[in-house]
């Protein structure tokens, strides 16, 4: 396995896509290859960073550098300036990145926009590469699962979820714990879990970020709630409008039965 030296993460979710970041990764590819940089250098696409507005967002790490409406010519500055010679592009910084009055930059939770927030559905969005369930496996992902079903019994999930006080987040706020505990009290030969992704209220986008920027944290929870309440099936109800977030999700189904993590016999 390679281990790379600098890693570029570049907005794939739906705005900076929009404003052309698709184009961005392509030419991060091309320069450094010609740079002879390719083995030291990863670029991630990753989901959204929140701050569509400034898009097509890039983040260079080890520094955290945070590059706002980079265009697709700005990339050769990137790779030969910042990649090769260590000179970060300051002329491409987001302002509020920088130490006023400095060269220095912040991390990201000392940027305004960010330093108030505590994500938490969203803390692998902008983070991890969703396309690569090994970045989501990573970060924790597919644990829960496993020690949901290897360790608890269906009813000790359901009240795990109850005691956290996690309600449903689309307005009427019913207790997530209690609707798994009816559905678990129904007897039926065969149950469901439905996720609702369609996101009918206007101007919403909190079920598109997190389909785009972290796929397998839905399955992984649908798959938990399928234990809980004794269903072997479910269906993501998702709009025609997001076609990132749907082939995202289709690739983190494929990779996720791949890897024996939905279907049968999961972790035995
Ligand atoms: S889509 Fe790139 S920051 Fe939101």
């Amino acid at each position: 396995m390679n281990i790379y030296r600098s890693q570029v993460l570049v907005c794939g979710g739906t705005g900076c896509t929009s404003s052309g970041s698709a184009l961005l990764i392509d030419e991060f590819e091309k320069q450094l290859k010609e740079n002879g940089l390719y083995d030291e250098v990863k670029v991630v696409k990753t989901g959204c960073f929140g701050l569509c507005a400034l898009g097509p967002i890039v983040i260079v790490y080890p520094e955290g550098a945070f590059y706002s409406m980079v265009k697709k010519e700005d990339v050769k500055e990137i790779v030969e300036e910042h990649l090769l010679k260590g000179r970060i592009v300051q002329r491409l910084l987001y302002d509020e990145s920088v130490h006023e009055g400095t060269d220095e930059i912040k991390s990201l939770n000392e940027v305004d926009f960010y330093k108030k927030q505590h994500r938490i559905t969203l803390r692998n969005c902008g983070v991890i590469n969703p396309e690569n369930i090994d970045e989501y496996i990573a970060r924790d992902g597919y644990e829960a699962l496993g020690k949901a079903l290897t360790e608890m019994k269906p009813q000790e999930v359901i009240d795990t979820i109850k005691d956290s006080g996690l309600r449903g987040r689309g307005g009427g706020g019913f207790p997530t714990g209690l609707k798994w505990q009816f559905a678990a009290n129904s007897v039926n030969e065969q149950k469901y879990v439905c996720c609702n992704a369609d996101e009918g209220d206007p101007g919403a986008f909190m079920d598109r970020s997190v389909l785009e920027g972290d796929p397998h944290a839905v399955l992984e929870a649908m798959a938990i709630a399928g234990y809980a309440i004794g269903s072997n099936q479910g269906y993501i109800y998702i709009r025609a409008e997001y076609p990132i977030a749907v082939q995202r999700l289709n690739i983190a189904i494929k990779q996720a039965r791949k890897y024996g993590l939905l279907g049968k016999n999961i972790f035995d």
